[in-house]
């Protein structure tokens, strides 16, 4: 394999689509926050990432005290500033950054201390920000990267991959490093899916797309939704992404600094104003 796939490097992408592009940096901080809603958690999800504290190696702490959660089926999307710690919850989630503090739980199981690899077995996907396709391998083999964990017959998933991203199957010899970035950014999706997963996580999935492509990606990730798949999602594209979304998390400097359905984000005056440009 010519590229070495280590999304904990080089894992700071996309400022150019912004929702930071305003005027004056949101001076929010989380202290500011005792009025809205409390993070859900006192009940929990299906998926439960609960005050999570955490940051690399000796590091700083990065998250404070950040709560994630989503019941089957249902999708979740954080937004936040750049640096605010979107993608470092997501490893956290995924355990790829060792947490601090804090919990996560899967349909009842505490998986807090388990490996990425044994929380894929019991149903998680990540779709990283960055370098999430291998750019040399063909489309189809991307996808069989995917289902490398999988013993049984792989190829009625890919045939539902194929359903959902027709696209795809039009291009299954290409290489992948060859694709638009909408169609790199479904093979992503298309190869998280071959794990069957329960749970698919997706950082970024419309990064440097235009208007059209993330409308159209949206769509599929809503139809991934109501297959009970449950979605956590992290998107700069936060209005649009509110608007699909069942559960909404503003990150500011690790914690949530908003929490609620995505309508009532949507709705939310200072959020309005600090996040999605008025
Ligand atoms: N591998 C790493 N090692 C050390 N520090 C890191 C690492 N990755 C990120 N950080 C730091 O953690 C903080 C949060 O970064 P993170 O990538 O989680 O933010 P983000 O909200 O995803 O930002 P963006 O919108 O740019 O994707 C930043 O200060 C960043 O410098
Ligand atoms: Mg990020």
């Amino acid at each position: 394999m010519t590229e070495a796939y280590d999304p904990l490097r080089d894992d700071r992408g996309n400022r150019d689509i912004s929702i930071t592009k305003i005027g004056n940096p949101p001076v929010l901080t989380p202290a500011e926050n005792r009025e809205t809603r409390p993070a859900p958690g006192a009940v929990r999800a299906f998926l439960t990432a609960e005050a999570m504290v955490g940051g690399y190696g000796r590091g700083a702490n990065i998250l404070n005290g950040c709560t994630v959660a989503a019941e089957k089926g249902q999708i979740a999307v954080i937004v936040g500033p750049n640096g605010a710690g979107k993608s470092t919850a997501m490893k956290a989630v995924f355990g790829m950054l060792e947490l601090r503090q804090g919990t996560v739980t899967l349909d009842g199981e505490d998986i807090t201390r388990l490996k990425p690899q044994e929380r894929v077995a019991r149903g998680m996907a990540f779709v990283p920000q960055t370098r999430n396709i291998f750019a040399s391998l063909s489309v189809e083999e991307n996808l069989e990267m995917g289902a490398f964990l999988r013993r049984d017959d792989i190829s009625r998933t890919m045939e539902q991959v194929y359903t959902l991203f027709p696209i795809l199957k039009e291009k299954r010899r290409q290489p992948a490093g060859e694709l638009s970035g909408g169609q790199r950014q479904q093979v992503a999706v298309g190869r998280a899916l071959m794990t069957e997963p329960k749970v698919l996580m997706l950082d970024e999935p419309t990064a440097g797309v235009s208007p059209i492509v993330m409308d159209e990606l949206f769509d599929r990730i809503i139809e991934v939704a109501r297959q009970g798949i449950t979605i956590l999602m992290v998107e700069q594209n936060a209005r649009q992404a509110l608007e699909i979304a069942d559960m909404g998390y503003v990150l500011v400097q690790g914690a949530n600094a908003y929490s609620g359905t995505g309508r009532e984000l949507l709705a939310d005056p200072m959020v309005r104003k600090s996040f999605l440009g008025g």
